[in-house]
């Protein structure tokens, strides 16, 4: 059976671990060309010889809080494939803890990546991203940004991460009514608590209230978020799935 995605070509960031890792092997399942983009050349590298001969794969060493870099990797991508139908804004950093005294070097690295390189990424996309939109195989475009259910609720200990996560709630909806009437889709992933290496960056300290909180939840693998990814990327031309809210059953807030 051929893939939904076949013909397309997707570029994902932040796809040497978690949950990019896991949508590049999802969407390359459902046919997609892709360009894997993070800081990690060996990671990508390893998920390019996982996804083996079948999946045509652009390695992109780069860091996106350049927004040079940035650039250079939509570029890269086109030049490679000749077209972008889908960017996937997941690179992300979480760094919890207290206001107070909090090391503000934190905040501007979540503030870099969360944000402001996701704003790059899109504004050097967006115009190979209308133009995928006019022509075949699908006649839409898609742009998905991953955010977390610490976009939606703030909580105490998560102040800043929580700001870059609303954020890019609110650039996606603003973005969405731009674009949409030029079949440009622009669709928000909000997770909950995720098996990832994203934790691991957060102090220890501040690590150990977070096991208080999440230690006998049963958290959602990186697969979990792929999948609806995946289902929003595959709907229909006429279809667009603004929203993904998606906790672990057993997490409350
Ligand atoms: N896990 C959760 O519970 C959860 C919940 C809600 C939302 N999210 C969101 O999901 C997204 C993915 O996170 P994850 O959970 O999969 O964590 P992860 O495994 O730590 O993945 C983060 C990715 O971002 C990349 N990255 C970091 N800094 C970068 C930079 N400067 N330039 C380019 N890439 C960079 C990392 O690669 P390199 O280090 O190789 O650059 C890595 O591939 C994030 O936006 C996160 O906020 C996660």
């Amino acid at each position: 059976m051929a893939g939904r995605l076949e013909g397309t070509v997707a570029l994902i960031t932040g796809a040497s671990s978690g949950i990019g890792e896991a949508t590049a092997v999802a969407m390359a399942a459902e046919g997609a060309t892709l360009a894997v983009a993070a800081r990690r050349r060996d990671r990508l590298e390893a998920l390019e010889e996982r996804l083996g001969n079948d999946t045509q794969v652009l390695v992109v060493e780069t860091d996106i809080t350049d927004e040079a870099a940035a650039r250079g990797m939509v570029e890269a991508t086109v030049r490679e494939f000749g077209r972008l139908d889908t960017l996937v804004n997941n690179a992300g950093v979480m760094l919890l803890g207290p206001i107070v005294d909090a090391p503000v070097e934190e905040w501007e690295r979540m503030v870099r990546l969360n944000l402001l390189g996701l704003l790059y990424c899109t504004h050097a996309a967006l115009p190979h991203l209308l133009e995928a939109a006019l022509s075949e195989p699908r006649r839409v475009a898609d742009v998905v940004n991953v955010s977390s259910v610490a976009g939606r609720a703030a909580r105490q200990g998560s102040g800043v991460y929580n700001a870059t996560k609303f954020g890019v709630g609110a650039f996606s909806e603003s973005l969405r009514q731009e674009v949409t009437r030029r079949h440009v889709r622009v669709s928000l992933i909000e997770p909950g608590a995720t098996a990832t290496e994203l934790a691991s960056h957060v102090r220890p300290e501040v690590l150990e209230g977070m096991a208080a909180t999440f230690g006998n939840t049963e958290l959602m693998t990186a697969e979990d978020i792929a999948e609806s990814i995946v289902f929003t990327v595959t709907r229909p031309r006429h279809v667009a799935v603004n929203e993904v809210l998606i906790r672990p059953t057993e997490q409350e807030r």
